[in-house]
């Protein structure tokens, strides 16, 4: 190998420019491709910033061109050499493309086994390869400008946020377990063995705390751990960009959270949103699209039919209807040619993953088909066909149950039928805020209520009577931030009275001193003279999955985990000493099949 003394890079690859034709420049990479073509040879030089055509012509420079014959793919190369036009045909598509490096020196700092898969965009290699070699998947210019994206937009949010007023302080990774929300991280203490901290799932009360300390306004970039099933858009491990704020209502955070998102569009991807958002009430939300994270680049809009079938004939609808539920449509325009018998079969399984007991429908085809009309009368019909708004090629389809399962299913339809209509454009944002959540929601499981959003969140003031007659009732002031039917970030305004926050624990089955033992300093702080407050929070790695057009968050975090929560390049979690354990006072009483600890 050769030594890197005495030669410093002058330019990245992918930022040679015309004006540097003649000059001699020194760029330094990875061989993305070497080409012998005889008495010539080309190596594509890749850093970062892109590709540059380095050539080594053997009547010009035999040494280098000698060496240059052994360089492979991702080799660790330093070039020297003249800019000149590209003698061959012109690439359009790379910035570079109009020219060539002629090289007179050539270094090989490092050489590269074969690797596992191809350094390329777009790779079809299995995500679980490219996982295990990290480190090589990153080298692929599609995660490299995700990654690069996410830098930038990180410094927005500095800038943005440091402009309007707001502090970025850090809080602690290692506090105290409050077993509400997610499964906890615990680490635990060697100092005071039997006892755990718990990795935040995020930092809620630090934040609060901090306004009750007089800081106004605080944000932070921080990272918070959650031990929970993982899926396209959740990591056991995420980045929030978190903000608090005192003195203000509902209306003044979501100002400013519009407004960055409108910088942070504009800088980092060159997209005009438009402000305010639209905005919708919970209620509405699940009536109109049957889900709390609408997606609103189209329509599809439920349509409520349980009246207009109410005394029909049909077992299911009757059913259900009896039972307490309802009847409700979604009406997929022009969607009858795609939908046909075959990829309605397909529907029906796709429904009943949420809990569906089947999908009843109506193909508007010249004749027209259907899984139920014929059990319905004419009147019945033709008050159906009005409240859809059917027209000739439409594809209707129908859910009967409880609300829940109706909302679930219909919800995910619609934007099911979206996909498979292709009515989905790229560089379609549409940004809604989702107001009036329920407080509170009922846990079957445990047989109590349980914080929607956080205990921590305040009820509508008009609603705060029921909170002792119909504590299902009482609407929070949470709003949650969503865009193209992704949750990108939600908050509240907060309890900022120890009587009120006393109740909403009351509420949620916390006596006196299960309330005290798990949030004491926060119901002790507040006697203390506490502001108004409210904040938000988002998933970072949300907005950067949304910015770079990805479908996975995956793509946009640098060493993200895999489904079952490990990371297959350094193989984490693993087995420790028995001496670590001792230390901390700790025995494994079983491990799984997989040898890893539980
Ligand atoms: P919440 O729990 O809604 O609110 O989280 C805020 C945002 O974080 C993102 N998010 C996740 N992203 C990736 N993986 C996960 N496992 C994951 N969980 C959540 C979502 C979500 O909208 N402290 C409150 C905020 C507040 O009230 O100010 C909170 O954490 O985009
Ligand atoms: P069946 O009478 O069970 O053969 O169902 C007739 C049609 O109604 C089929 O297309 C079923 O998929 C559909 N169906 C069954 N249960 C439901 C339901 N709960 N909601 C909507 N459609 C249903």
């Amino acid at each position: 190998m050769d030594s890197f003394k005495g030669i410093k890079r002058t330019d990245y690859c992918g930022e040679i420019r015309e004006e540097q034709i003649g000059k001699e420049v020194i760029v330094c990479g990875w061989c993305a491709r070497q080409r012998d073509l005889g008495g010539l040879i080309f190596i594509d030089l890749r850093d970062r910033t892109g590709l540059v055509q380095c050539v080594f012509d053997k009547t010009e420079d035999e040494a280098a061109f000698e060496k240059a014959f052994s360089v492979r793919a991702e080799f660790v190369l330093a070039c020297r050499g003249v800019v000149r036009a590209r003698a061959g045909a012109k690439n359009d598509r790379l910035a570079t493309g109009a020219l060539e490096i002629l090289v007179s020196e050539l270094r090989v700092l490092s050489a590269a086994q074969t690797p596992p898969f191809e350094i390329v965009e777009n790779s079809n290699t299995s995500a679980d390869l490219r996982l295990k070699y990290r480190y090589l998947d990153l080298r692929r210019p599609d995660l490299q400008r995700n990654i690069m994206l996410r830098a930038k937009a990180t410094k927005v949010a500095r800038d943005y946020f440091y402009e309007n007023g707001f502090l970025e302080i850090e809080t602690p990774m290692l506090m105290k377990s409050t077993p509400e929300g997610a499964r906890d991280y615990l680490v635990p203490s060697r100092v005071h063995k039997g006892s755990f901290y718990a990795l935040p799932q995020s930092p809620q009360i630090y934040k609060q705390l901090l306004m009750l300390s007089g800081y106004d306004r605080y944000m932070q970039i921080v990272r918070c751990f959650r031990d929970e099933d993982l899926r396209a858009d959740r990591q056991p491990e995420f980045t929030q960009i978190d903000l608090e704020m005192s003195f203000v209502d509902e209306e003044d955070v979501m100002r400013v959270n519009e407004g960055f998102l409108a910088r942070v569009f504009e800088e980092c991807i060159g997209v005009k949103i438009e402000t305010p958002f639209l905005r919708l009430t919970y209620r509405e939300a699940m009536e109109r699209f049957g889900s709390d994270k609408p997606d609103m680049r189209f329509g599809y809009e439920l349509c409520d039919l349980s009246e207009a079938v109410r005394e029909s004939e049909f077992k299911v609808f009757r059913e259900a209807l009896a039972a307490g539920g309802s009847v409700r449509a979604i009406n997929v325009k022009g969607g009858a040619s795609v939908f046909t018998r075959k990829e309605i079969d397909k529907l029906q399984d796709f429904v009943k993953t949420y809990r569906a007991k089947g999908l009843a429908f109506i193909r508007m085809t010249e004749e027209i088909s259907s899984s139920f009309l014929k059990f319905l009368s004419e009147e019945e019909k033709e008050r159906i066909f009005t409240l859809v708004g059917a027209e000739p090629g439409d594809a209707i389809f129908v859910v009967a149950d409880r609300d829940k399962v109706v909302f679930d299913a219909l919800g995910a339809l619609r934007c099911e039928c979206a996909k498979r209509m292709g009515v989905l454009k790229e560089g379609d944002y549409k940004f809604l805020w989702v107001t009036e959540f329920p407080l509170l929601e009922y846990d079957e499981e445990e047989g109590r209520y349980v914080a929607m959003h956080h205990p921590f969140t305040a009820p509508m003031e008009e609603d705060i009577p029921k909170m002792d007659t119909a504590p299902g009732e009482v609407r929070a002031r949470a709003y949650d931030c969503v865009l193209n039917g992704t949750e990108l970030g939600g908050g509240s305004i907060r309890i900022f009275q120890q009587e009120l926050q006393q109740k909403m624990f009351e509420l949620i089955g916390f006596d006196e001193a299960e309330a005290k033992r798990r949030f004491g300093h926060l119901l002790e702080a507040f006697k203390y003279g506490a502001p108004p407050h409210g904040g938000l929070a988002y998933g970072l790695d949300r907005l950067m999955m949304l910015m770079a057009g990805e479908e996975s968050i995956r793509d946009v975090i640098a060493f993200p985990k895999v489904q079952n929560a490990s990371e297959p390049m350094s193989a984490c979690p693993s087995e420790v000493d028995a001496k670590q354990l001792e230390e901390l006072g700790l025995a494994i009483v079983h491990a799984d099949q997989d040898g890893e600890n539980s």
